[in-house]
């Protein structure tokens, strides 16, 4: 079945934060930013920006009615600066006028004098100053200590990867509404309409049943707004509940970019130790993550950087340790992998490392050492494990010799081209890091018409999981797609709900879904039974009509649900769903975290211009295991999102804060994301269709994070294409690369002296 939003999409008729229609006596704000990203703040001049014609009021952190914080997991984040600023960007006041444009010129004529203090925009500088969000953590599985001892080779060095601007197509906004008694409604782009509506709660010194937030569709969200649309939307309501007029803010791009958080750069260092058979017996790693300047979502990012780590390999003896850096950046927060694809990136960077010096493709290392059903994670839980499955069915279908040959052959007889060639297995956890999200709700009304209702905890932002959900209750219900609608997020309508993350929103809010529908369909078989004396076991509905142990019956779905009603039997569910088994206990940080992984591989192919240093991607062929996809449409659009995603943060998208801590690829002019031409020429996905039983929706597995990883391959594929081109490069594990660091190793000559100064990253082989 098609997207159900892709008739409305197609004709520019979708509904977004900013087509909602204006009420009268709207107002506007918008926030101004400091332009310091670490000081205190000695004097606010207001005066000017308030005698413009237009201004009603500009707030600032005294004007707010209840608390200044807006901090998720740690209350550390002021939602107005007061007294200090601790990132550029960090909103110190939000003026409100009768129109967007004259709200933001007056932000420019706001004077702030900041003396500034000492600016830490590098992870590791933080960490040798003890700013740290919360203490270290650390994984470990058997005794890495010993375990040296025993490897023929060992391998150190360090990796790094950058942040990434989430850039979805919407930018952040709010539009808060007063109602009677002091209630405010806020229409908010947000993954997390529970969590704004707390925020909102906290700022204004309200309990939660004052304030509705609905949320109707995200023009994209990638993690960016499961935490960080709490601002704009607190910064509304604050205003609409003081002033008694609705008030909007919607962001512009540049707004955006500097105000917001990101993906996490993190820092690292690995010690990887191979046997004789390239069996990795020992791996450790250290991970500076850059969190920026307050927690915001980055203790569980961290914790899932510890979950994936060892990505889709079993390695008996594990140690990891991850810090949380508090640095002079915008509060870093979730992106689409949520600290995942960082983890992975170190390990993969280690067995290139290794592959590199022992002259061995890294393939052999990687497949040698993949995780098989029954192996422990280093955090204790057991794999069932489709790694070996989806490598064995991705380099047969292709025929990886075949590959090889062919770029051996391209490479031979070409002098300015070259190509190169990596595999990218990944194995994703599949659950909230934190077991008391993971739960959800559904509200199901049958009308009496026979046309339904579901409003669940689901924020449809692109990935299709209101389609899901619909399809969930034509299923259960096997009536046409067309009598059931789904209605906004509304917490008024669903409360306490978790964030839509961690790609297991279809599995939670679509098995709440799944048991709101399947209790009237109990209720509507039972009024079926009675009114047709037969037996409410045999009674089916098929395509709207029913049948007893088979036969045709002459009712229809209509006459069923009308029946009931008339009947006085309840047309309406709500069901709430927990996902069984999982566990975790922070003391020993061993459990059982994760409902189930995903599992794929990726074979990148990259073709690099050896002249110039410009590169495209030729190709990415992958095995992904859907579990059985109850929409192929919609999981496939996933895969290439999410690879084009990965495939951006990898190679072109270069994010840069100078030393004083200013964003300086502010724009789409200076932050390039993939377009049209840097998408893979051929992406080719192949399902390994698993009927095993899993928690799943209808076992379809989660599918919105994973793929993004496959994009770490084309890091490697590049690297791979350098060194066929320049064997002797010293390459830096340096993502994204860039052309220009592409070109910098092509013709990077190695000699002692330069090679220790353009790599000090790179430590001895000793082994
Ligand atoms: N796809 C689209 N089109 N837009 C998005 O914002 N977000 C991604 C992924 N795919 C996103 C997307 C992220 S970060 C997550 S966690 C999942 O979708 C969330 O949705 P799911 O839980 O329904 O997979
Ligand atoms: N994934 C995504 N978002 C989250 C998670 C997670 O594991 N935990 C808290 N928010
Ligand atoms: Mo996704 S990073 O869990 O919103």
């Amino acid at each position: 079945m098609k997207n159900i939003d892709s008739a409305t999409h197609t004709r520019g008729e979708s509904i977004y934060l900013d087509d909602i229609p204006i009420l009268n006596g709207t107002l506007f704000g918008c926030a101004y930013p400091s332009a310091v990203a670490h000081g205190v703040i000695t004097k606010l001049d207001l005066a000017a920006a308030l005698q413009m014609d237009g201004v009603i009021k500009i707030f600032t952190c005294s004007d707010i009615t209840g608390e200044n914080q807006i901090g998720g997991i740690i209350p550390d984040e002021p939602l107005l600066a007061d007294g200090h600023v601790h990132f550029c960007g960090m909103p110190v006041a939000f003026v409100v006028a009768t129109t967007p444009e004259i709200a933001r010129a007056a932000t420019k004529k706001i004077l702030v004098s900041i003396d500034p203090l000492p600016v830490i925009t590098d992870p590791r500088e933080a960490q040798r100053k003890g700013e740290l969000i919360v203490p270290p953590r650390v994984f470990k599985m058997g005794d890495t200590d010993s375990a040296w001892a025993a490897c023929e080779y060992i391998f150190e060095g360090s990796a790094d990867t950058n942040g990434q601007e989430h850039l979805y197509i919407e930018t952040q906004g709010a539009y808060a509404v007063p109602q009677e008694n002091n209630a405010v409604r806020v229409y908010s782009s947000t993954q997390a309409p529970t969590a704004v509506q707390r925020a909102v709660c906290k700022v204004l010194g309200v309990p939660m049943h004052q304030v509705e937030v609905d949320v109707t569709r995200l023009g994209g969200g990638f993690g960016g707004k499961e935490d960080q649309a709490n601002t704009w939307a607190a910064l509304c309501a604050l205003a609409a509940f003081v002033l008694k007029k609705p008030v909007k803010y919607s962001l512009d791009r540049i707004e955006d970019m500097a105000m917001t958080g990101k993906r996490h750069p993190y820092s690292s260092d690995f010690k990887i130790g191979l046997d004789k058979n390239l069996k990795i017996q020992a791996y450790e790693v250290t991970m500076y993550q850059n969190a920026g300047a307050a927690a915001d979502l980055s203790p569980a990012v961290l914790e899932r950087s510890l979950f994936h780590s060892t990505n889709s390999y079993f390695i008996p003896n594990t140690k990891v340790t991850a810090y949380s850096c508090r640095t002079h950046l915008p509060p870093n927060t979730a992106f689409r992998g949520f600290g995942g694809p960082q983890g992975m990136f170190v390990i993969e960077a280690a067995i290139a490392a290794a592959a590199e010096s022992l002259g061995v493709a890294a393939a052999v290392i990687q497949k040698n050492n993949l995780i098989q059903t029954g192996d422990e994670f280093p955090y204790g839980q057991k794999a069932v494990s489709e790694a070996v499955a989806c490598w064995e069915k991705v380099t047969q279908i292709h025929n990886l010799d075949a590959i090889k040959k062919e770029t051996d052959d391209f490479n031979a007889g070409n002098t300015i081209y070259k190509k190169g060639l990596a595999l990218m297995p990944v194995c994703f956890g599949i659950s909230f890091t934190k077991t008391p999200m993971n739960q959800a709700r559904a509200l199901v009304h049958v009308y009496s018409d026979g046309s339904i209702s579901i409003s669940t905890g689901a924020v449809e932002m692109g990935q299709g999981v209101n389609t899901k959900i619909l399809q969930v209750a034509a299923h259960v219900f096997s009536v046409d797609p067309a009598k059931i609608r789904l209605q906004t997020t509304n917490t008024g309508r669903i409360a306490n709900t978790s964030p839509s993350a961690a790609s297991a929103t279809a599995d939670l809010n679509g098995k709440a879904a799944l048991m709101a529908c399947t209790e009237i369909l109990k209720r509507l078989k039972a009024v079926a039974a009675e009114e047709l004396k037969q037996d409410a076991g045999i009674i089916e509905i098929k395509n709207e009509e029913l049948f007893a142990a088979g036969k045709a019956t002459g009712w229809t779905w209509q006459k069923l649900v009308m029946t009931a009603f008339l009947k006085r039997v309840s047309l309406s569910e709500h069901a709430h769903y927990a996902t069984p088994v999982i566990h975790f206990d922070l003391t020993k940080e061993k459990g059982h975290p994760f409902a189930y992984h995903v599992y794929g591989t990726a074979i990148v192919i990259a073709k690099v211009d050896c002249l110039r240093g410009i590169y495209e991607m030729e190709s990415v062929k992958v095995v992904h295991d859907f579990g059985a996809s109850m929409n192929t449409a919609v999981d496939k659009g996933q895969i290439e999102g999410g690879i084009v995603q990965g495939i951006g943060w990898m190679t072109m998208e270069e994010l840069v804060y100078d030393a004083s801590g200013v964003l300086r690829s502010n724009a789409l002019s200076t932050y390039k994301v993939p377009d049209i031409y840097s998408v893979p020429k051929e992406i080719d996905i192949h399902f390994l269709d698993t009927d095993k039983d899993n928690l799943a929706i209808l076992r379809s597995k989660a599918v919105g994070e994973p793929p993004l990883m496959y994009g770490i391959g084309a890091y490697f594929a590049l690297r791979d294409a350098v060194r066929k081109f320049n064997p002797a490069a010293v390459i830096p594990f340096s993502a994204p690369m860039t052309p220009e660091k592409v070109l910098t190793a092509l013709y990077h000559t190695k000699n002692k002296e330069t090679a220790a100064a353009a790599s000090p990253n790179e430590k001895s082989v000793y082994g």
